[in-house]
């Protein structure tokens, strides 16, 4: 199936799939700053950064903060599919995220499981119209999948911070987090949905850095959120930046939402994408057909490069527009 082709006019409807995270809380603010742009429907957790339980509850502190308490937050997934649960809290704090204090937000969680509500919304949805964002491990949609395989024609596109391929994995040397802490679920959502998908792996999350110029312009919104994001980038990426020797830190989860508003911000190829899902050293590694090798159909849109300075400026412009 071909994609319908996004452009910068896209208006889309939305769920976020997301286990905030700090570059999720920031991912979500930005798209909650763009209310004509992106209709965001829901919010879906998942397990990954941190357990499921704080990932919530960060979905809906983001909610809090960006001034949107009508977006409903359904916590999804406890644990991946099938391998032994891994969080990242090394990286994001045990909250979940840093350089920010966290508090029980006033808006509790909506009632249902996150993948009882995708069966639901998807199968009542028209024909390719929902777009499901993921900036997590992909253990929801692949237990929606499981469970109701028709919910495929409701789905316009996913658009995933996930993979890695020319600048090498973060968790392991060829593993990127998003993938490795949920192969299976990868892989079924790559091989088997047919849906549509555009994912920005580190190739293209490793080339938009932060910089202090960068930083200084989100706090000096003089907005709530743009301290937000600025404490959170400031706590953030200085590890990103000692860890991979780089000279600002990456922003992964906030490229889907730039994605999704303004695609010609980027550049990809449609290729071939596996997931190696058995134990070993390739555990959780994405196999990009970059050259075609295989003669195998495309099944991603693989970005690989994007305009940093154009993605600063998009997401400063919204998030001055926020509380
Ligand atoms: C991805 O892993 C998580 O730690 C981040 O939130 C992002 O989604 C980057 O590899
Ligand atoms: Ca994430």
């Amino acid at each position: 199936m071909q994609p319908t082709p996004s452009t910068d006019a896209t208006v889309h409807t939305l769920i976020i799939d997301t286990d905030p995270g700090a570059d999720d809380v920031i991912a979500l603010l930005f798209a909650m700053a763009a209310p004509e742009r992106l209709r965001i429907e829901a919010l879906t957790t998942v397990a990954g950064n941190v357990p499921l339980a704080k990932t919530s509850r960060n979905a809906r502190l983001a909610c809090e903060w960006a001034g949107r308490p009508e977006i409903p937050v359904y916590a999804g997934a406890e644990r991946p599919l099938r391998r032994t649960p891994i969080y990242a809290a090394n990286i994001h704090g045990k909250e979940g995220l840093t350089g920010v204090d966290v508090h029980e937000p006033a808006g509790p969680l909506a009632d249902g499981h996150a993948v009882d509500y995708l069966v639901r919304t998807l199968r009542a949805a028209p024909e390719k119209s929902v777009t499901l964002a993921m900036l997590g491990p992909q253990t929801n949609l692949a237990l929606a999948l499981e469970q109701a395989p028709d919910i495929v024609r409701g789905l316009r596109e996913l658009v995933l911070m996930a993979g890695a391929h020319f600048n090498g994995g973060n968790i392991t040397p060829v593993a990127e987090f998003n993938v490795f802490a949920d192969p299976h679920a990868a892989e079924a959502v790559l091989l088997k949905s047919g849906v549509p998908i555009t994912m920005l792996p580190l190739d293209v999350t490793h080339k938009i850095l932060t910089s202090d110029e960068r930083v200084a312009r989100l706090r000096g919104l003089g907005n709530r959120a743009g301290a937000i994001v600025a404490d959170i980038l400031d706590a953030y990426a200085p590890q990103e930046m000692k860890h991979y020797d780089m000279p600002g830190g990456p922003v992964h989860d906030a490229t889907v939402t730039a994605y999704l508003l303004q695609p010609s911000l980027f550049k990809g190829r449609r290729i071939h994408v596996e997931v190696d899902s058995r134990e070993g050293m390739g555990f959780g590694q994405t196999v990009a057909d970059w050259y075609g090798s295989l003669h195998r159909t495309p099944n991603v849109n693989w970005i690989v490069d994007g305009d940093a300075q154009g993605f600063f400026d998009l997401l400063t412009e919204h998030i001055a527009r926020l509380p």
